[in-house]
């Protein structure tokens, strides 16, 4: 079947954790553990990876810490979605020449997104001859076995191979928080987007099993987590690959049924298939999150058609009021993109009304970024930076005040929210729409309470916690 041949086999993955015993054994014949320092770019999928990565890392004996100059193993696991983060992330591999300098020991391991990207991984061998080893996104779950090939030559090693993806189960996670859980839900994506590099490094859609990721969701509740987000490039694909007869709706429903306390949230969803039973399920399910993310990237036709996002604006607020209808209160979040090769002023002015149209809760705002590789890269582009920094900056002020406006209409009211930090004498916590609150003094963290709002400004809700009923 299909699914055999995405799925890594139980044998493959048992070898990667005899792999593990093996450097466990060897590592606890040093006079101190290995320390390791493990960072992470980009979206929510990469920081659900470096929890795998840090997962191995610790059953092979390893400690962490958080200074690079004091690692044994530095592993960086790197993003590609715009330019800006490459460099970020290439300027910090160099600044490693000097600790590698000051410890000749030390192994850097690259990883992630990046690496895959086209002629990346020529680009390290050839710059940065101190990176000891190099894998790519669909060989994660070998990291073992690479780092042991590492270890025992003295050669450097690149893997960086254009496998379509697979699917690896039961690899050790060793989880950030103590609240909030990631739970991806599939990989890849197929959407190609004419200006995203995902598809190209992410590969091809492919679903995890449900019994699977029910099986981890219950274990999470287990565990004490109170607020687990879902993840995929676009989970309303989910199951499409499956030989069940299932989709992320039925899935969303079924998490919604695990016994406990706790919050269901997703990232992110294509509006081409955030369909009206999503909604409805939502709006069914209490612990489903009254939040959804969807980005519609640019409010005009013609630029969507550019960007192949495959539906119209006219489609694009048909979604936002069908979810509206559902979930009154729901909380609508986006992303959008500035200056999209051609993207005229007028054009433009098309994304700003869709904004003032849906008043999103919040936005994350992005001027394109070329991607070698993509087809809007070949498109021309005859606006210059600053002319799409102008847009950039209306774009904020005018979602800055929309933000700022919604925030002031929670004033009086009482929200129930759930604390997740404590700092200078007061504690962080997130609406059920994910609307950050700061309440007055430190409260226990991981718990829900109802805050009393007392202000607001355009990115946070301040309040006083208050005795349940
Ligand atoms: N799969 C998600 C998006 C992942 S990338 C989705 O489709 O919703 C996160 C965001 O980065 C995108 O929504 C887009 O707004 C932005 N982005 C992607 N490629 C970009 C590029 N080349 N330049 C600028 N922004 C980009
Ligand atoms: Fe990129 Fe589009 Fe896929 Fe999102 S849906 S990851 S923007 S190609
Ligand atoms: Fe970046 Fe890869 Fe995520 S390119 S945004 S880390 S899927």
């Amino acid at each position: 079947m299909e699914r055999k041949r995405i799925e890594i086999s139980p044998g493959e993955i048992e070898n990667q954790k005899r792999i593990i015993a093996r450097l466990r054994a060897k590592f606890e014949k040093r006079e101190r553990p290995l320390r390791a320092f493990v960072d992470t770019y980009g979206c929510q999928q990469n920081e659900a990876d470096s929890e795998k990565i840090r997962g191995m890392l610790f059953e092979m004996g390893c400690v962490f810490t958080r200074e690079e100059a004091d690692a044994d193993i530095v592993v960086i696991n790197t993003c590609a979605v715009r330019e800006h983060a490459e460099m970020r992330i290439l300027g910090n591999v160099g600044a490693l020449s000097h600790t590698k300098k000051a410890n000749k020991e030390q192994m850097i391991i690259l990883c992630g997104c990046m690496v895959q990207a086209p002629g990346m991984a020529e680009r390290i061998k050839k710059s940065y001859p101190y990176v000891d080893l190099v894998f790519g996104p669909q060989v994660l779950w070998r990291f073992p076995e690479l780092l042991e090939r590492r270890l025992n030559s003295k050669k450097r090693v690149f893997e960086v191979t254009d496998e379509a993806g697979a699917i690896a189960e039961g690899l050790p996670v060793r989880r950030d928080g103590t609240v909030k859980a990631w739970l991806s839900v599939m990989y890849g994506c197929n959407n190609f987007c004419s200006y995203c590099i995902v598809p190209y490094v992410r590969m091809r859609e492919r679903s995890r099993r449900p019994e699977v990721i029910l099986e981890e969701a219950r274990q999470l509740v287990k565990e004490g987590y109170k607020d687990i987000t879902l993840l995929g490039q676009n989970v309303n694909s989910y199951g499409k690959d499956l030989p069940e007869d299932i989709d992320f709706a039925d899935l969303i429903r079924m998490i919604n049924d695990i016994e406990g306390d706790f919050v269901i949230r997703f990232m992110t969803s294509h509006p081409k298939d955030a369909s009206e039973k999503l909604f409805k399920t939502m709006s069914e399910c209490e612990k489903a999150a009254r939040h959804i993310h969807l980005p519609f990237q640019a409010g005009n036709n013609r630029v969507l058609k550019e960007m192949n996002r495959v539906y119209t604006r006219e489609q694009y607020l048909e979604k936002a009021r069908l979810a509206r209808k559902y979930m009154p209160d729901i909380v609508l979040t986006s992303d959008v993109i500035v200056g999209f090769p051609g993207e005229t002023d007028e054009e433009f002015e098309d994304t700003v009304s869709l904004i003032e149209e849906v008043r999103f809760d919040a936005l994350f705002t992005f001027i394109y970024s070329k991607r070698p590789g993509t087809p809007a890269a070949k498109m021309p582009d005859p606006y210059t930076r600053a002319q799409k920094q102008v847009r950039f900056d209306k774009l904020l002020d005018t979602q800055n005040r929309i933000s700022a406006e919604k925030h002031a209409e929670y004033v009086g009211k009482t929200v129930r929210v759930l604390t997740d930090g404590r700092a200078d004498g007061e504690t962080t916590s997130r609406t059920g729409g994910g609307r950050l609150v700061r309440i007055k003094g430190e409260l226990p963290v991981g718990e829900y309470m109802n805050v009393k709002i007392t202000d607001s400004t355009t990115w946070a809700l301040f309040g006083e916690a208050v005795a349940e009923e």
